[in-house]
């Protein structure tokens, strides 16, 4: 069988430690611009509704119930500041650095979102172009005259496969990922970033909108071409990865929602002009091209029958990480330096726990809203780890237990592996993403490809925030020898690193 496009770009951009840094040069008098102007276009700016100090309540009763209905312009400025704002700004000379809620590869920022609105106290009906510097919503078109005309939702439901929550909305969240601003750096390779970038970006999303009163579906089945005109993108440099519906909260038990994954069905073998556009066009859903109804369904976190009879360790979480955790939000930033200190048993199982195995305590409309994680797999790689002998382990998130593949240091191979970036090696633990991508592209086609790198970013981000909040370091890394994972786990061709991130104690 003719490799799938998933499979081909997979390996053709794989770091190799003899080909690692040739076949792209950076033309650094041209970095890409980080955010889009729409000239003359009206806009709501955001910013008076935030807290003006971090103690300030941010789910205050006075925001929550707001007579304007769950989605008022105080909980849209928060929920779209704590997913994707400028939590940090860096000045040297006359450049400013913006940093932003969501960590990204290289700090270069791929990921934009669009706000649909229609029936809104304060904002006409129209397509809007979330702009993170200004913290504004800048008008695409308003509604009747741009390409979704007056009927901007329907059209968004026939391209969700009339999905029931986007037929109900009244605002929509759409994220998008810029290709060029990510390839500038990283060329072919960078396609992988955005999709874990724009993860990032919804893990926050999907922690902050329920703490403010709002749901939100995921759906990662959509025709492509028909939502990229909605939002007037180019195709060719812009991919739709999702649509997010958002509802009220309170309404949770009322929503039925639609399938958050569906497959693309069979590669055409088109090649594009270049391999990102060839993979993500190899993945898109075409009108037509699918029985509407077919090929959908996701799966929890399921356990790889290899390991399923390993020594095990049982991991028991000591803290419930969820409490406020918008402050960690606000607060997260990649650690540059870890110490190699150990960490304890109970701080590696409440990352996990957060990530994993949400405490239900807060009810089921708090769980996060994933793809399809029954595609991914997880190692945890100990360093130190008090009272976990060093070694390479596989996590099995509906037991919290760690599984041995083996012992003994494997701190220099994993540093290796990391491109020699001294995170890996003086991390405490290193958590390392796989998944089987024949078994994934059986199941969604090459669209599985952005399942598994958006979901692996989307758990990242959770990672991120649970460490903040228990005062750990914390850092992804997107750059590894993709044979030498394979090697270092012992596992096979057809599985592959989708990700990496690395936990332990910061620097001061
Ligand atoms: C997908 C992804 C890959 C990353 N890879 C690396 C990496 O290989 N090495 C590293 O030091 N930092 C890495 N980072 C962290 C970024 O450098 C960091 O997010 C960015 O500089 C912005 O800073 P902040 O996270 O503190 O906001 C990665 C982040 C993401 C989301």
């Amino acid at each position: 069988m003719a490799e799938n496009a998933a499979a081909l770009y997979h390996k053709q951009t794989k770091y190799h430690p003899a080909t690692i840094g040739q076949g792209h040069s950076i033309d650094w008098q041209n970095p890409p611009s980080q955010f889009k102007e729409y000239a003359g276009a009206e806009r709501i700016d955001l910013r008076p509704f935030l807290p003006t100090t971090e103690n300030e309540n941010w789910q205050a009763e006075a925001v929550l119930r707001d007579p304007n209905g769950p989605f008022a312009l105080p909980v849209l400025s928060r929920i779209l500041f704590a997913t994707n704002g400028v939590t940090a700004i860096a000045v040297g000379g006359e450049q400013q650095m913006f940093f932003r809620a969501a960590p990204s590869a290289g700090a270069l920022y791929p990921t934009d979102l669009y706000v649909l609105v229609r029936d809104h106290a304060d904002i006409p009906d129209g397509v809007y172009y979330f702009h993170v510097r200004d913290h504004a919503l800048i008008e695409v078109y308003p509604k009747g005259l741009g390409p979704g005309g007056d009927q901007m939702f329907e059209r968004l439901a026939r391209a969700c496969f009339n999905d029931p929550v986007v037929a109900q909305a009244s605002v929509a969240v759409v994220a998008t990922a810029v290709y060029w601003r990510s390839a500038w750096r990283y060329g072919e390779r960078a396609y992988r970033r955005c999709l874990l970038d724009t993860g990032h970006v919804l893990g926050n999303f999907d922690v902050i909108a329920p703490r403010m009163g709002v749901g939100l579906t995921a759906i990662g089945g959509f025709v492509d071409d028909e939502v990229a005109e909605l939002l007037a993108i180019p195709f060719e440099k812009e991919g739709i990865l999702g649509v997010f519906p958002l509802y009220d909260l309170a309404k949770f038990s009322d929503i039925k929602a639609g399938p958050s994954a569906r497959s693309c069905g069979d590669d055409d073998g088109r090649v594009e002009k270049d391999a990102i556009l060839t993979v993500h066009n190899a993945g898109a859903i075409r009108r037509g091209q699918i029985a509407e109804a077919g090929n959908v369904g996701s799966e929890p976190f399921l356990v790889n029958p290899k390991y399923e009879f390993a020594e095990g360790v049982k991991l028991k979480p000591a803290t419930d990480v969820s409490d406020q955790i918008e402050i960690a939000i606000l607060r997260r930033r990649s650690t540059r330096q870890l110490t190699g200190r150990a960490l304890t048993v109970a701080e590696l199982s409440d990352v996990l726990a957060f990530s994993y195995r949400p405490d239900l305590k807060q009810g089921p409309e708090f769980l996060p809203r994933y793809f399809d994680t029954g595609l991914l797999e997880t190692f945890v790689v100990v360093n130190n780890v008090e009272g976990l002998a060093a070694g390479v382990y596989y996590f099995a998130p509906g037991f919290m237990e760690l599984l041995k593949v083996r012992t003994g240091d494997v701190r220099r191979e994993t540093y290796h592996l990391c491109l020699g970036q001294e995170l890996a090696r003086d991390a405490a633990a290193v958590i390392i993403h796989t998944a089987d991508l024949e078994a994934a592209t059986k199941r969604y086609g090459s669209r599985s490809y952005r399942y598994l790198h958006l979901d692996a970013g989307h758990i990242g981000e959770r990672m991120n925030v649970a460490a903040i909040k228990l005062g750990l370091g914390v850092s992804g890394i997107g750059g590894f020898f993709d044979d030498e994972v394979n090697e270092l786990l012992a596992i096979p061709e057809r599985e592959l690193c989708v990700y990496i991130t690395c936990l332990g104690k910061a620097a001061e």
